[in-house]
């Protein structure tokens, strides 16, 4: 399967909306496939060459209805400022079993592959959350503690299982709005 800007589902395609399901584990050969294509995609993403031979738009995320699958598996890579991998992810079956009621919402707003657009504003989520899987990257069950950007990045790909994207979370009459006590991440 070819993933690229052009292949990834937009939101003009209802597609984007509708709710995955979850992976029945052990993992086949075909959804470990899946996914480990997905993590490639995020990975080489943000390789500026192979990002650009391939046609490839900068993503820290993907979940797999993105490309028209719709069940639970997402593929994270966060990269320090020299393209090291800080923590990478190949999830299936993730659910978030406990959120703070803190919450924290990036600076500059959230980007989504599917989401062409711009939609500007502030999306206030849960500053840290627990979220159990299967990492298919360690074969293994995890249970990851996250705070700041990965606890944000979480929340945004998890949301793709339930169709929803990040814009619906923003306020529509005050898009900036600031909420009180919320963590602001640069
Ligand atoms: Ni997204």
């Amino acid at each position: 399967m070819l993933i690229n800007n052009d292949t990834i589902i937009k939101d003009d395609d209802e597609l984007i909306r509708r709710k995955s399901v979850d992976v029945s584990l052990p993992l086949s050969q075909e959804d470990r496939d899946t996914l480990m294509q997905m993590y490639k995609y995020v990975d080489d993403s943000t390789i500026e060459e192979i990002a650009e031979k391939e046609n490839l738009r900068p993503a820290v995320g993907i979940s797999a209805i993105q490309i028209g699958i719709p069940k639970k598996m997402t593929a994270i890579i966060i990269k320090d400022e020299e393209g090291n991998k800080v923590c990478q992810y190949a999830l299936v079956n993730p659910k978030i079993i406990s959120n703070s009621l803190e919450k924290a919402c990036l600076a500059s707003g959230e980007g989504c592959l599917s989401v062409v657009q711009n939609h500007e504003g502030l999306v206030y989520r849960s500053a840290r959350v627990k979220v159990k899987a299967y990492d298919a990257l360690q074969d293994k069950d995890i249970l990851i503690k996250a705070d700041g950007y990965l606890a944000i990045v979480l929340q945004h790909e998890l949301d793709h299982f339930k169709g929803i994207l990040f814009y619906d979370h923003i306020d529509k009459k005050d898009p900036f709005r600031e909420e009180k006590d919320a963590l602001v991440i640069d």
